[in-house]
């Protein structure tokens, strides 16, 4: 498969995953997931991981994956290439997945006495990427190993800091988040 069609595949099978986080900004708000409760000194998540936001991300990213499959054929024509489609459980998956790695990465970050918006570089950027394929991986071993080829990882490793980053300062310039990151 050329370089440019290994790019677009990547990309269409991780957007499932992609716009999670960025549902859950635009919706998210209310009540927190760990009810305000602490372990320790610190917040066992923080303010920022609420049920709002994470119930939208998941919803958001499995309505997404059904859009692909309709879309799937006829965008693929029009690239020239095999696109992935999502059965149901991958397309619930991933952007579970997604939302588990934020919380995750949330968790850790109090755990290390980081505040709530405090940049955590790296984890920030590949927490939902890691944690979403993993749920897939455990959830659609198959369609996870056929989907997800070595090649496509290469181009998830590179190119989603890239989106996170991007689509992060763009929510921080249209004002719906408190961080550039
Ligand atoms: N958000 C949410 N529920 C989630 C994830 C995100 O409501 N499960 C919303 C919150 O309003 C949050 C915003 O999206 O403030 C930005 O998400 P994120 O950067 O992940 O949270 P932070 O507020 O930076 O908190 P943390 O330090 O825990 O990442
Ligand atoms: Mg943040």
């Amino acid at each position: 498969m050329s370089l440019l069609g290994t790019v677009i595949g990547a990309l269409w099978a991780m957007l499932p995953a992609y716009i999670p986080n960025n549902a859950a900004v635009l919706f998210g708000g209310g009540r927190p997931l760990d009810g305000g409760r602490n372990l320790g000194e610190r917040r066992i998540l923080g303010d920022g991981k609420t049920w709002r936001g994470t119930i939208a991300g998941i919803t958001a990213g499995t309505l997404l994956a059904g859009l692909l499959n309709v879309l799937r054929e006829r965008a693929g024509a029009a690239f020239g290439v095999t696109l992935p489609s999502f059965p149901t459980a991958a397309a619930v998956a991933l952007p579970a997945g997604a939302m588990l790695g934020d919380i995750l990465a949330s968790f850790l970050k109090r755990r290390t006495g980081r505040d709530r918006g405090a940049a955590f570089p790296v984890l920030d950027q590949l927490d939902f990427v890691a944690a979403a394929l993993a749920l897939a991986a455990v959830v659609v071993p198959n369609w996870t190993r056929e989907t997800f080829t070595p090649g496509r990882l290469v181009v998830v490793a590179i190119a989603t800091p890239a989106l996170h980053l991007l689509t992060n300062a763009g929510a921080y310039v249209l004002g719906l988040k408190d961080e550039p990151w």
